[in-house]
């Protein structure tokens, strides 16, 4: 067997959620092979039967906590060649009144797992951080280089915390740890064939998954956090990008460390635009000819007015960008819905 026919495993925490089960695919899709940990805490095991549909075979599967040492023992016993570390609470809302299961979950976790991954000598490693690090930026579009602000909630503090604790990893070992932290904008849509998407369990916190239950009939109307922002027609902007663009990202991130040995970059995922809410909600309308039940309720406390990614570092360094429209994303996610509803 040459060096070229050693399966590239892939442990990938998280994978039964939502970005993960599409990266899952994405890396099978380029020649990885993906291995899932995941103890469904916010997921459910029929996403293992939509990716089976999706590749026509099963994908390794641990219902694990990724930070089990014990239980983490099967993933080792075959060498891993990478990671991506999904794994984490991630609703804001919550982490105010649970913070120490998220710095529990969230930053423990994360370092146990580093631990694991550092011990077991394996050498790349990408980790799913978040624009919240950034909080109400400075300047527009945001950079990678821009000031991590103090963190809005718990949730975005462990974000901030991680990617600390990584660079610390990162100079412990030298560099052979090589780590890429992944800034996500805002993810929305699903999977093109409807066998995969995202499972908000209880009411939805996030604009897009409320909106196309709103749709469905399942929400009486979603209500638009404030319209009297200083932004063109007063709703807030966001860098929505499709859930499949990120996942092809983190294939091309894990390429980027294969080729940069032992190196840590942090990089933007977004669009590069910004979109306002009543602009999903006329894309979404244009992309599926169905009308958005809605109405404008006050601010949300928290919200930021404006964000949107400079996303240039992925595109010079990973020769990475999106590829797909918003309305795009929107027909992807209502698609989903309908087969959820
Ligand atoms: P998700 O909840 O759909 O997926 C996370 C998965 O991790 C779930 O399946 C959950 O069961 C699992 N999990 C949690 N803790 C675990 C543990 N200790 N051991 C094993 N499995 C565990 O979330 P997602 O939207 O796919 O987000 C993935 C990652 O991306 C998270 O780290 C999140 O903070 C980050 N992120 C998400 C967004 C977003 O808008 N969705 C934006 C920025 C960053
Ligand atoms: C988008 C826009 C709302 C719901 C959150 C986290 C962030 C990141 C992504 C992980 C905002 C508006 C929403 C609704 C609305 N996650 N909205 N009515 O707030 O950008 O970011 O998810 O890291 O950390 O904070 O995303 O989808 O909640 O909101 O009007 O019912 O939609 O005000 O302008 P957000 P979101």
């Amino acid at each position: 067997m040459s060096q070229n026919d050693i399966p590239r495993r892939i442990l990938v925490t998280g994978g039964a959620g939502f970005i993960g089960s599409h990266t899952a695919v994405a890396l099978t899709e380029a020649g990885y092979v993906p291995v899932i940990v995941d103890d469904l805490r916010n997921s459910r095991p029929e996403v293992l039967d939509g990716l089976e549909r999706i590749l026509g075979h099963r994908v390794e599967f641990h219902a694990v906590d990724c930070a089990d040492e014990e239980g983490m023992k099967a993933v080792f016993k075959t060498p891993v060649h990478g990671a991506i570390h999904f794994a984490a609470d991630k609703a804001v809302g919550e982490s105010v009144e649970a913070p120490e299961q998220y710095f529990s979950n969230n930053i423990g976790a994360t370092a146990k797992l580093t631990q694991m991954l550092r011990k077991a000598g394996v050498q790349h490693l990408v980790f799913s951080s978040s624009c919240t690090v950034y909080g109400e930026a400075t300047a527009l579009p945001v950079g990678e280089t821009a000031p991590i602000q103090p963190a809005a909630s718990p949730y975005g503090f462990t974000k901030q915390a991680c990617e600390t604790l990584l660079g610390y990893s990162h100079a412990a070992g030298q560099g052979e740890l090589g780590i890429a932290l992944l800034r996500y904008f805002n993810p929305i849509g699903a999977h093109p064939s409807a066998e995969i998407g995202e499972l908000p369990i209880g009411t939805p916190a996030n604009l897009v998954p409320f909106l196309t239950q709103s749709v469905a009939g399942l929400r009486s109307e979603l209500t638009v956090f404030g319209e009297d922002y200083p932004t063109a027609d007063g709703t807030c902007i966001r860098d929505y990008l499709h859930v499949c663009d990120l996942a092809e990202a983190h294939v091309a991130a894990l390429q980027w460390l294969e080729g940069h040995s032992g190196a840590m970059e942090a990089f933007n995922l977004g669009t590069g635009k910004g979109s306002s809410v009543k602009e999903v909600i006329s894309a979404f309308e244009t992309a599926t000819g169905r009308a958005v039940p809605h109405r404008f309720g006050d601010r949300r406390p928290g919200d930021v007015m404006a964000i949107y990614a400079d996303a240039s570092k992925a595109e010079d360094l990973l020769g990475w960008r999106t590829k797909r429209s918003l309305e795009e994303c929107l027909a992807d996610a209502w698609r989903w819905q309908e087969k959820l509803a």
